[in-house]
Parts: C-alpha cells; sequence; structure tokens
C-alpha cells in the first residue's frame, strides 16, 4: 500500500519515514523544499509537495495515487502561529482543505495529527470526546482542521498528541535537547511548573500512528505518554540522568512570563481507548529518557 506523509522533514514525520521502511508500505514522502532525509530504500521516496498549493498537491496526489495519508506536516509552534495568524491559517486549516479534496478524489484513508492545545487546560485526563476550547491561535486552526477532516466523506482518524520528545533526527529540538544544551553551557532555562503534560516519545507516537492506519481505526484517538509531569519536573529529570545541575533550571508559573501564545495550563491525555482499540503502551519517561540521549 501506498502512504504519503506530509511534514516528512519534521520531527515525527522523520521517525515515521523511518519506522515505515521496514514494513511492506510504499512511503511517499513529502515536505516543503528539498529532502533533509538520508534514507535510501526501495519502498521510499521524497518529493517537494508545499500544501498550501492546491495545484502541487494534486499533481502529486495524480502522479502517485497514495492510498493513505497522514498529515502530520503543520505550522507547530504556538509563538509564531500567535503572530502570523494569516499565515498558520493557510498552513495549518487551508493545507488540510487542500490534502482532503485531493485525497477524496483518490479514496484514501486520512489521518490527520493534532494536539492537546485545542483543549482549554482547565481539566486534564482528557478523552476524546471531552469538549475543545482552544486557548490560543495554534489550537484553534487545528481545530478548525480537525473540523474539516470529520466532514472526509472517506475513512478518517485524528491522532492527537502531547509534548513529544525524543532524540532530534530531523534536527528539529523538543524540550528534553534543549534543558541539555542550556545546562551543559551553563545558561539556564525558564521552566514552567504550573503546566501539567502527559510528554509522549516520539517512537511511541510514530508506532501508534502506523497501527492506527494499518488497523484502518476510524475516528479520535488519543496518544501520549502515560505521566503527568510539569516541564519543569521534566527538566529535573533530564538532568538527574544526564548528570547535569539542575539548579540551573528556574521554576516559573504563568505569572512570572507572559507568553506570546497562552499555553493551556493542565492538559494530559486519558488514553485508555487506544490501549484497548489500538494495543497502545507508552514506555515510561524514564525509558524515553534513555531512548532520547543514548547514542
Ligand atoms: N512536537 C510536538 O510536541 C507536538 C505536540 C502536539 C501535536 N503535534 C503535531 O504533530 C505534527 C508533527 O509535529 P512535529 O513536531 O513533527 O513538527 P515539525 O518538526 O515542525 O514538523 C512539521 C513539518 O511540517 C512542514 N511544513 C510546514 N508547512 C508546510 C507546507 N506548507 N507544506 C509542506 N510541509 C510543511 C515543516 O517544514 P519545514 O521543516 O521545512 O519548516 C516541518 O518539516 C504536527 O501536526 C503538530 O501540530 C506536535
Amino acid at each position: 500500500m501506498k502512504i504519503l506523509i506530509t511534514g516528512a522533514n519534521g520531527f515525527l514525520g522523520h521517525y515515521l519515514v523511518e519506522s515505515l521502511l521496514n514494513t511492506n508500505y510504499s512511503i511517499i514522502a513529502t515536505g516543503k523544499g528539498n529532502s533533509r532525509l538520508s534514507f535510501s530504500a526501495d519502498n521510499f521516496l521524497y518529493t517537494e509537495m508545499d500544501f498550501t498549493n492546491a495545484a502541487s498537491v494534486n499533481e502529486i496526489f495524480d502522479t502517485y495515487n497514495p492510498e493513505i495519508v497522514i498529515h502530520a506536516g503543520a505550522m507547530s509552534k504556538p509563538d509564531e502561529c500567535e503572530l502570523n495568524k494569516d499565515l498558520a491559517y493557510n498552513v495549518n486549516v487551508q493545507g488540510s482543505i487542500n490534502l482532503l479534496e485531493a485525497a477524496k478524489l483518490h479514496n484514501c484513508f486520512f489521518s490527520f495529527i493534532s494536539t492537546d492545545f485545542i483543549f482549554d487546560g482547565e481539566k486534564g485526563n482528557y478523552r476524546e470526546e471531552d469538549l475543545p476550547a482552544p486557548v490560543n491561535f495554534y489550537g484553534q486552526t487545528k481545530l478548525f482542521a480537525e473540523e474539516h477532516v470529520k466532514e472526509y466523506k472517506g475513512d478518517w482518524n485524528i491522532i492527537r498528541t502531547i509534548l513529544v520528545y525524543g532524540k532530534p533526527n530531523s534536527g528539529r529540538q523538543n524540550l528534553l535537547t534543549i534543558i541539555k544544551r542550556k545546562l551543559e553551557t551553563k545558561e539556564g532555562y525558564n521552566v514552567f511548573d504550573d503546566q501539567i503534560r502527559t510528554p509522549t516519545y516520539v517512537g511511541d507516537l510514530a508506532n501508534g500512528i502506523i497501527t492506527a492506519i494499518t488497523k484502518k481505526a476510524t475516528g479520535v484517538f488519543h496518544i501520549s505518554g502515560n505521566e503527568e509531569l510539569s516541564p519543569y519536573e521534566m527538566g529535573c529529570k533530564t538532568a538527574d540522568y544526564l548528570g547535569l545541575n539542575k539548579s540551573l533550571l528556574r521554576k516559573i508559573t504563568k505569572s512570572d512570563l507572559k507568553e506570546i501564545a497562552i499555553r493551556p495550563p493542565i492538559t494530559g491525555f486519558d488514553i485508555s481507548k487506544a490501549k484497548s482499540l489500538l494495543n497502545y503502551q507508552p514506555i515510561s519517561f524514564d525509558e524515553g529518557l534513555i531512548k532520547t540521549f543514548s547514542n
């Protein structure tokens, strides 16, 4: 089966492609501009596709005839979305519409990667059916895109995830690798202690998505780790694991720092649906640290 992946040069996209190399799927990896993937395999090709360009999307779909689409590409940084709302809408919403329209013509299974930021963060431990209420523009665009996916006339799923970490194989850093660098350079780092997340190891997420598409599981799924941690707690665990000085981590709360995009305070997912329907079993945060920092 042919799978088209968007955002293949990104953090998750890189892991998705790598995890699919040893399967029977044919991978059509797409991204903005040139490939930053160094894979070479019979079942892998890369082609440039800016999904905000509907003509380009249609041309790529006509050329490669994918049967499954994993839409992992996005403008994924909340502050950038808040500062560039038109661009964020175009990339995260219009781009998704372009892909859904092309996917329908080719009768594809459509998998959309979404976020805990569609919730307001007042409740925590969110289930798939909880009511969305985004508090920043990034979350709003992802929710708009979800609404379009739910209207898709073919089969679809939405995989929501939370604060993804792991080895930055694509070059894009994440909270753990940023903390490592800031502590190694003795610069220190501000980390929130009044936000709660269930951080997700990127390899678990990639495997969960691949299981979901292989099972053709439709509907919404929450995929994350299963430990509730604040970024500060994640930072302390990272420092301890690496033997770095955790006193360089500055514990902050919402009142200490005015963020460009407001963050939902307490998210975290109830992942029981993914556990029972996808046999999803995330590794612990301690195991995730080993995977992130081992050679
Ligand atoms: N990372 C997290 O903590 C997290 C948490 C919740 C949900 N998510 C969701 O998970 C998905 C993957 O995130 P990620 O961490 O892998 O983000 P990422 O590293 O920023 O990857 C996103 C990719 O999308 C590409 N892209 C942006 N605009 C594009 C366009 N118009 N056409 C084609 N490609 C485009 C980017 O290209 P360039 O690299 O060239 O800019 C980038 O490679 C996203 O949907 C995100 O919303 C991520």
